[in-house]
C-alpha cells in the first residue's frame, strides 16, 4: 500500500514519493544493499479500506493543525536540510502501511530515527542493516504502559504515530488488539509517556471520526473504530503537546 490520498489537502503533509526513490533511499542507507526492500504489507481489512474510500468523498476536511509552531528549517529536506541531523523523530507504527513510507522518507532525509515496535524484527525484515546513529529499534506495545519506559523517549524530538488496527474484526485483534485498545487505550498511553519537550506530535487518524454516527462512517464504526479515534485525538489535543492530526481517507497503492 502506499500513501494515496484522496483529499488534495493531505498532499504536502504527507508527500507519496514514488516507491521507486524510497526503495533507493533504503539501499543507500543499508549496510545490506541486498537484503533491503521496501515490503508494503498488506494490512487493513479490505472490506475497511473500501469502506473509508466511500466515506472520503463526502468529507473534504482531511487535516487539523495546531497554530503557531516550533518547526525549524531543514523541514522535508529543503533548504537548510543538513539541520535536520539535529532532530530525532520516534516513529510509532513503523511496520505498517504509512508508517513503512513514514521510515523510509525519514531514512532518505538524513533524519535519526526510532522506533517503537511490537516485533523490532520486522525493522530489519523492512528496512535492512541500519547504524544504530540512524536508526534504533525499541520494543513496545501502546497497550502496556509498562512497555512505555522513559528512555525511549529520550532526546526524542518529535514523534509520528500511525498505530492502528482494522476496522472489523480480523486475525489482527489477536490478544485483544482491538481499536478501542490501539486507538484509545495505545495513544493515551503513549502521549502520557511523552516528556512536554516534544516539539511536535503526528497523529494519524481518520476521516468521519466527527460524524460516527453518520453514513456512511456508521458502517465504518460498527466496531467502534472511529468513535475510539477521536477519542484519541481528543487526548493528544489536550495534550499541552504541540501537534499535527492527519485524517486520512483511503490508502491505496
Ligand atoms: N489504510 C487505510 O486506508 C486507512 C484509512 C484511514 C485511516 N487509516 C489510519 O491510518 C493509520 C495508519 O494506517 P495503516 O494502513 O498504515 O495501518 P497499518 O498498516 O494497519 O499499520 C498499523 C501499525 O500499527 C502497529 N500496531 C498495531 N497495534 C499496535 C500496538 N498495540 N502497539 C504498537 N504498535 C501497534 C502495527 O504493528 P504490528 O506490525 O506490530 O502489527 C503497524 O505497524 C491507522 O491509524 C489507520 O487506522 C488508515
Amino acid at each position: 500500500m502506499a500513501v494515496g490520498c484522496f483529499n488534495p489537502v493531505l498532499s504536502p503533509l504527507v508527500p507519496s514519493p514514488p516507491r521507486s526513490r524510497l526503495r533507493a533511499a533504503l539501499r543507500s542507507h543499508s549496510h545490506q544493499p541486498t537484503a533491503v526492500s521496501l515490503r508494503l504489507l498488506p494490512s487493513g481489512a479490505a472490506a475497511g479500506r473500501g469502506t473509508w474510500r466511500l466515506a472520503a468523498a463526502a468529507e473534504s476536511q482531511a487535516v487539523q493543525e495546531q497554530q503557531a509552531r516550533t518547526e525549524e528549517p531543514g523541514e522535508a529536506g529543503g533548504p537548510g536540510a543538513a539541520e535536520a541531523s539535529s532532530k530525532l523523530v520516534l516513529v510509532v507504527g513503523g511496520t505498517g502501511g504509512v508508517g513503512q513510507l513514514v521510515v523510509a522518507s525519514l531514512l532518505s532525509r538524513n533524519i535519526k530515527s526510532r522506533l517503537l515496535l511490537r516485533d523490532p524484527e520486522k525493522a530489519s525484515a523492512l528496512f535492512g542493516k541500519q547504524d544504530e546513529s540512524v536508526l534504533q529499534v525499541y520494543k513496545a506495545d501502546t497497550r502496556n504502559p509498562n512497555d512505555l519506559d522513559p528512555l525511549m523517549f529520550e532526546g526524542v524530538t518529535h514523534v509520528i504515530c500511525c498505530t492502528g488496527t482494522t476496522a472489523f474484526p480480523s486475525k489482527r485483534w489477536d490478544g485483544e488488539n482491538t481499536p478501542e485498545r490501539v486507538d484509545w487505550d495505545g495513544i493515551r498511553n503513549l502521549v502520557s509517556a511523552l516528556p512536554q519537550t516534544i516539539k511536535r506530535l503526528v497523529l494519524v487518524s481518520s476521516i468521519g471520526v466527527t460524524k460516527y454516527n453518520e453514513i456512511p462512517w456508521s458502517i465504518m464504526n460498527l466496531f467502534g473504530v472511529l468513535k475510539y479515534k477521536k477519542m484519541g485525538e481528543d487526548f493528544v489535543r489536550n495534550s499541552g503537546i504541540p501537534f499535527t492530526i492527519i485524517r486520512y481517507s483511503g490508502l491505496e497503492d
